[in-house]
């Protein structure tokens, strides 16, 4: 979604093996909404992060405030949480050369375990996070957050907060826009950023990360909920591709190779994710991750890897046949499928960026928001004709992006009687949930009346809420998964504010029509 609306590791020192307790949530004591730093020290004043859970490993992050040299920091893991039995401890620099950002990749943990972790560093310490390992072998439940979308300027994070008080998350899903990269007033002014600045090169990028990683809300849910995190275009710039985007003047504002390299850096100094070799598209962030015989979350990169550049502005057309035209790229798409295919789980989660299912404007007609799949009709053909041709079942995409609240059935086209019954569903290949944004605001009111006037030609949208911010928690089980839209009446204000249920779809296994639910599971 653009502004016009469219929407170290260091040496490590294993001290005994691996036990673990669970501790209340609320135990760990988080402070109120608001601009100011948490109960962080001064060393910490970034807090605390952990993500990538394995059934035997996990992220842990920090970022030390020292005195402009290298700093030893020492990490211990525990099973309590105060922060007494020490299961697993090490040392890791903080260095100018990684702007100072601990990420520690802790391994030798038992599966399915809630553990405890603290960085001690400069003769202080930093508050006591929470995480937990993914399971191994047979699963019966699991529960997700899945959140895209923060722009500060737009107001305050009370979806991160809500969740962070929520008692029983594996982990939160974040589908990008960590971060936007606008400067002050240019899109919201709610809040102002530092720099103020648009941010272009490496200095701006980590000042904006640690701008975002100063709110409270923001740090109340890192210290509780491990994150699994893909970026998406504002982590860059908006509308990004591999070679340039929207938001980046050639030239002017520097060559957009050289800013995408700055942006990736910046991303992985400071963002809990596992970090990979780069592949032939550069910086690699599309990855698996298992959740026993349950769950395995697929996560893709379709913003910066391998895209080529948009047929046009926002919306429009859809463009014609280009076989040049990739969202995603072969090694990918390839990768993709091998995944899909060669999976043991039962619900296979396509955690991405953008809306896979199209929107028809007037019958016969479709528009297509040229950012998304429906812009890139070979991708999005090769993937459902995939769908189609696999035989691959329960595959549930994750999308965020949009800034509003969709739940789709996925049909090559939708029009089409030889493929699709919207009575029954009948042809739908599988269903997307679409998460709105924590705080970047919803679809402009001028396309509100477009999308009310177009439902009956849109029956493969089953659900659509185009204005709150708010999360989805994703209720998983082997029969049945469910997401439940949780949506905010203002993010404006600072002061906290509970969501309000919207609405809960869900798909049985085996199945891909979208049944309505009254409440959240
Ligand atoms: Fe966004």
């Amino acid at each position: 979604m653009d502004k016009r609306g469219k929407l170290v590791v260091g040496r490590r020192e294993v001290l005994k093996g691996a036990a673990v307790l669970a501790a209340p949530i609320s135990a760990l004591g988080c402070s109120s909404s608001s601009d100011a730093t948490p109960a962080a020290t001064k060393r910490f004043a970034h807090g605390i992060a952990s993500g990538d859970p394995l059934p035997d490993a996990v992220i842990l992050w920090t970022r030390v405030t020292g005195d402009g040299g290298p700093v030893s920091v020492t990490w211990e893991v525990y099973d309590d949480d105060k922060g007494t039995k020490v299961v697993l401890g090490g040392v890791a620099e903080a260095n100018a050369d990684r702007d100072f950002c601990v990420k520690v990749d802790v391994k030798g943990l038992q599966p399915n375990r809630i553990y405890y972790y603290r960085f001690k560093a400069l003769g202080e310490s930093s508050e006591i996070g929470r995480t937990k390992t993914a399971p191994a072998g047979p699963t019966a439940h699991l529960r997700f957050a899945m959140v895209s979308c923060a722009s500060y300027a737009h107001g305050y994070f009370h979806g991160y907060r809500a969740l962070s008080e929520m008692p029983d998350l594996e982990a939160v899903l974040h589908l990008g826009d960590y971060i936007y990269e606008y400067g002050d007033s240019e899109y919201g002014d709610v809040r102002t950023y530092d720099p103020s600045h648009e941010i272009l090169n490496l200095d701006d990028y980590r000042r904006r990360h640690a701008h975002y990683k100063k709110d409270a809300d923001l740090q109340a849910i890192h210290k509780v909920y491990p994150f699994i995190t893909i970026w998406d275009d504002h982590e860059t710039a908006n509308d990004s591709y591999k070679d340039g985007a929207e938001n980046h003047t050639e030239g002017v504002e520097g060559a957009f190779a050289d800013r995408k390299a700055a942006a990736n850096r910046a991303y992985f100094e400071w963002m809990p994710i596992r970090e990979q070799s780069p592949g032939p598209g550069g910086a690699k962030i599309f990855r698996k991750l298992a959740y026993g015989d349950l769950v395995d979350i697929v996560l893709l990169d379709t913003r910066l890897y391998a895209r080529t550049k948009q047929a046009g502005g926002a919306v429009g057309a859809p463009p014609a046949p280009d076989p040049t035209r990739t969202l995603m790229g072969d090694e990918q798409a390839a990768w993709m499928e091998d995944q899909l295919k060669t999976s043991a789980a039962r619900w296979k989660l396509l955690a991405q960026q953008v809306m896979v299912a199209n929107l028809i404007l007037e019958k016969g007609k479709q528009i297509a928001n040229l950012d998304q799949w429906h812009g890139y009709p070979e991708s999005r053909k090769r993937f459902l004709d995939f769908l189609k041709t696999s035989g691959v079942k329960d595959v549930v995409v994750l999308t965020g992006d949009i800034h509003s609240s969709w739940a789709n059935e996925l049909v090559n086209d939708p029009t089409d009687p030889a493929q699709y019954d919207p009575a029954t569903g009948k042809g739908s290949l599988a269903v997307e949930f679409v998460t709105p944004g924590i705080s970047s605001p919803g679809i402009p009111t001028i396309f509100l009346g477009l999308i009310d006037q177009t439902r009956p030609i849109n029956p493969h949208i089953r659900y659509v809420e185009p204005s709150h911010r708010g999360f989805v928690i994703l209720d998983v089980t082997k029969d049945r998964i469910q997401a439940a839209w949780h949506l905010f009446d203002d993010v404006v204000s600072p002061d906290p504010i509970k969501p309000k249920f919207s609405a809960a779809w869900s798909v049985k296994s085996g199945e891909t029509r979208l049944v309505s639910e009254n409440a959240p599971a």
